[in-house]
């Protein structure tokens, strides 16, 4: 594709180093990292959802002066379901080349791209109501989650830490060769009732967080088993805790007196081992001089029980777009079918289509079973209105709350009541959550 003297191509072998320079010019994170062609080509070394071939880039002159990154992840809707996730980063166009319309040009190559690849949902981080975040907005990504960070000055880590009392029977202690097994197993367990939990292997988890330090997929530090935390309850890894110093390793945005915990995690029931956990970490950074911790944790009621003191701080917009509506919900399938198997409805039929801003969707729900598509006429039709079906789709947001927020208008000949209630069972509020390890 050309556009005023401007090719939009694919990732070919040599534009790392153009690649390398965009980041560098158009990012002060990456400044601050040290990016180079080389620290781009390991990225595909470290991180299997990040490949050389997804990057796509616009060229002028034999110079890249545009570029988006697809990373591939999986990502979990409801309880159990992964889907492929075209994840977009690191849209960038050369200063002196903006306003042209390269990044609304790239990011809808990035889109074609997600549907030729049969990937049915794209995602991406971004500050909210920046140009990028109005240039996502143009191709169709919606605003789905509000992503915050717990964030406490010294005073209020010592109230955190005041407030664990104690917790017999867990022996907190450091990294050992070979837990990063238990470890996982834990992430998967604990993870349970979060939607937008990214699926890692052993082998994602040993390059990311056992060779080195993973902050970001972006960026890293040097791995250190004194910065992780171990959780064991009668000889079971019950939990886990993966922290930084910011003086020791760089962290964009942050400044060195920052203490992280990147990711707090205990198995269910085991709230033993979260107090624990909680009361070494600050126990920790107290004692090297961290004067604010920063917490990336769900959102939920026993996190922000123990982090009282602290304040929530916004974080970044987490945006969606979808590309494949009809994969997506051939892949939410049972999923769907195991929500309504855990309500009193499935013995009640329906036919419904959501009009969507990804095009329209008709779904039967009938005896429990779940049919896409369906020949037969809808007794319900649901319009969504923009920033609206992905929230409902994550379970960040209800049909109930959509309609309070104006948000969708149903049309049917059924009793509003039933109607509302399949559309509830089939997508229940969740908490959304994706570690910062996963983001990219
Ligand atoms: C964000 C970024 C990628 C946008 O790239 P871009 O190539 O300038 O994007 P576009 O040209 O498609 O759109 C930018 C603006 O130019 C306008 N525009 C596009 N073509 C135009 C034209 N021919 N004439 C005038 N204006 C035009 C767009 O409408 C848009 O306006 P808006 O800011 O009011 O929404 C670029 O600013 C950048 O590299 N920023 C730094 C990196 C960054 O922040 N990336 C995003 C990370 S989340």
């Amino acid at each position: 594709m050309s556009n005023l003297g401007i090719v939009f191509r694919k990732y070919r072998l040599g534009d790392e180093e153009g690649i390398a320079s965009l980041l560098h010019s158009s990012f002060e994170s990456f400044r601050e990292y040290g990016i180079n062609k080389e620290v781009w080509l390991e990225y595909g070394k470290i991180d299997s959802g990040f490949r050389p071939e997804n990057a796509l880039v616009a060229e002028c002159e034999g110079k890249v002066v545009g570029h988006v990154q697809i990373i591939c992840r999986r990502v979990k809707i409801g309880d159990n379901c992964y889907v492929d996730m075209g994840g977009i980063a690191n849209v960038s166009t050369m200063p002196e080349m903006r306003r042209r319309g390269i990044g609304t040009t790239l990011l809808m190559n990035a889109i074609e791209q997600c549907i030729n690849e049969g990937i049915p949902l794209s995602g991406l981080f971004t500050s909210y109501g920046s140009a990028a975040h109005r240039m996502y907005k143009r191709v169709g990504y919606e605003d789905t989650f509000f992503c915050k960070a717990l964030v406490g000055t010294v005073d209020e880590m010592k109230r955190v830490k005041d407030n664990c009392g104690e917790a017999g029977g867990v022996i907190i202690r450091h990294y050992e060769d070979g837990d990063e097994d238990k470890m996982l197993k834990t992430y998967f367990e604990w993870g349970k009732p979060y939607t937008g939990l990214v699926e890692r292997s052993i082998e994602y988890w040993r390059r990311k967080l056992v060779e080195r330090s993973a902050i970001h997929t972006f960026f890293y530090g040097d791995f250190d088993p004194e910065e992780v935390f171990i959780a064991v309850e009668n000889g079971e890894v019950t939990g886990y805790a993966y922290t930084t110093l910011c003086k020791k390793q760089k962290v964009p945005f942050r400044p060195p007196e920052a203490g992280i915990i990147r990711e707090l995690v205990f198995k269910p029931g085991r709230l033993k081992s979260l107090i624990s956990l909680v009361d070494a970490i600050m126990d920790f950074f107290i004692s090297e001089g961290v004067k604010l911790c920063e917490v990336a944790s769900p959102l939920e009621d026993v996190y922000l029980t123990v982090f009282k003191p602290f304040r929530q701080m916004p974080h970044g917009m987490f945006m969606t777009h979808i590309p494949l509506i009809h994969k997506l919900f051939e892949e939410l399938k049972s999923e769907l079918e195991n929500r309504i198997s855990l309500t009193p409805l499935s013995g009640g039929k329906i036919v419904m289509e959501f009009e969507t801003p990804y095009g329209s969707i008709r779904l039967s729900v009938r005896g429990g079973e779940v049919n896409i598509p369906v020949d037969e006429e809808p007794t319900v039709k649901i319009f969504f209105d923009s920033n609206s079906f992905t929230r409902m789709i994550f379970g960040v947001e209800t049909i109930s709350d959509l309609m309070t927020g104006n948000m969708v208008r149903i049309h049917t000949t059924q009793y509003i009541g039933r109607v509302v209630s399949m559309v509830q069972a089939l997508f229940p509020r969740r908490i959304w959550f994706m570690s910062p390890i996963d983001h990219w």
